[in-house]
């Protein structure tokens, strides 16, 4: 489903991973025997298997309800409580869903709470009166800033609109089972509640509600996307290098930086999987960026970028390498027409699928790189469907979590993001924080 094809040869030889190996089998061990550092957010490794259960029938029959209710879903959620559902959506869907005509547009799913821009929210609340809407509000939390100060004036306007009691029935929360705000204002409000499980961290919470409840309100097929994460979390539990892609890719990765190769661009052929670059920068940034080391996660979409970011990657400072994208069968498929006149010169490619010629630019970027001194790492993505999006998700979050391990960090916390939080509460005037408010404020 997802094949290794490259392996930054010739930046990295066969040895090089080998010598890994011993520090592969022990991470493995440290993983799955649950005894390395943040070993209680280990909850999403065998997630994939003990997925069907009751919430997960419940998110079916939620995921019915919104599509019956309501016409446009709005996803209130920031980092690793939107970025899932936003790639699978944006994998999934039709690239044009919104210009597709009225009878045959699925329901809109759009995201709040993932930036605190007025515009963005007023623009969206201006929009809200010409659908039937439903809510989201995703928070495992249930008190980070951004998605709260959304669903403060969301919930008003829903309230203002459907009077309270309608209002609940369009309001669905996906939060922590025992505590915080979120719980508390669902329970009283009566919301319909679905569970983000203790130990699953945000990033790797995709294939909880979290992702599940929009993938599914949008109308895509959930059992199959966990039959093909439940494929990778079988297929990855292999602990030799050369057999496991998602240790092979751990393994280069820390080669990589070994070498001096700072900066991974995460490179896609296809616009669908643009989404999915985001959502794997917050899965790699969040979870390696520690003790000043780490790869920092950067992602491209191509042939596109190499219009703008493509003389950079040839030419510029060479701290850089990728990890390449290639989907093996596009949801589409095109042939490029021969004209008579051949005006554009094109007819070369006349005959040919456009498919071939995505494939061919993917071929002589990668060959280009390698040769102006990137190292090149190539994945070969099956398709782009739910089944191959599930087993994409959980590869990522393995290869991740090993990866972390190699580098010595604990992979599923994220300390760092606190301290732009707490001189934002200081200079906002939370109580609690009047020393620090004056210690900035000097500053
Ligand atoms: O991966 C993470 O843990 C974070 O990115 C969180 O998902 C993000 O900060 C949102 O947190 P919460 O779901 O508590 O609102």
């Amino acid at each position: 489903m997802l094949q290794l094809q490259r392996a930054a040869e010739p930046f990295v030889s066969p040895s090089e991973v080998e010598n890994v190996q011993p520090f592969i089998k022990l991470v493995h061990e440290i993983l799955h025997e649950k005894k390395g550092a943040g070993s209680d957010f280990l909850g999403w490794l065998d997630l994939p298997e003990r997925l069907k259960n009751d919430e997960f029938e419940r998110v079916k029959k939620a995921a019915s309800k919104i599509r019956e209710q309501s016409n446009l879903l709005v996803v209130i959620g920031i980092g690793g409580s939107y970025l899932g559902a936003k790639a699978a959506l944006r994998l999934l869907e039709h690239s044009f869903r919104d210009l597709l005509p009225r009878d045959r547009q699925p329901l809109q799913v759009v995201f709040a709470g993932h930036n605190m821009s007025a515009t963005y929210l007023a623009e969206l609340m201006e929009i809200l009166d010409q659908y039937e809407v439903s809510l989201n509000v995703i928070s495992k939390s249930g008190t980070t800033t951004e998605p709260a100060l959304a669903f403060r004036l969301l919930r008003e306007y829903m309230e203002k609109r459907y009077g309270t009691h309608e209002a609940a029935t369009r309001i669905y929360a996906t939060t922590d089972e025992h505590r915080g705000a979120l719980l508390n204002l669902a329970k009283e409000a009566g919301y319909e509640c679905f569970v983000i499980p203790d130990d699953v961290g945000g990033r790797y919470s995709v294939l909880t509600p979290v992702g599940l409840l929009p993938i599914a309100a949008a109308g895509f097929d959930i059992d199959v996307l966990a039959s093909g994460a439940l494929r990778a979390q079988t297929d990855l539990m292999e602990q030799d290098v050369f057999k496991n892609p998602a240790y092979h890719y751990a393994a280069l990765r820390k080669i990589m930086l070994q070498k001096g190769k700072s900066i991974e661009l995460f490179v896609n052929y296809e616009q669908g999987l643009h989404d999915v670059g985001e959502w794997w920068k917050q899965l790699f940034g969040e979870s390696e960026g520690k003790n000043h080391t780490g790869i920092f996660p950067a992602a491209a979409d191509f042939s596109t970028d190499l219009h703008s970011l493509g003389q950079y990657v040839q030419e510029g400072s060479r701290q850089l390498f990728e990890t390449v994208i290639k989907v093996r069968n596009p949801r589409k498929s095109l042939l490029i027409p021969s004209d008579a006149a051949d005006e554009d010169g094109l007819n070369y490619l006349g005959g040919r699928s456009m498919a071939s010629v995505n494939d061919t630019a993917l071929d002589a970027t990668v060959l280009a790189h390698t040769e102006g001194g990137v190292p090149n790492i190539v994945f070969e993505l099956e398709k782009m469907d739910e089944e191959a999006l599930g087993y994409l998700f959980y590869f990522f979050e393995k290869s991740c979590a090993i990866s972390g391990y190699l580098l010595g960090i604990n992979p599923f916390d994220q300390p760092g993001v606190e301290a732009y939080k707490k001189n934002m509460f200081a200079l906002l005037g939370k109580p609690g924080y009047e020393e620090l408010h004056d210690r900035l404020t000097q500053k």
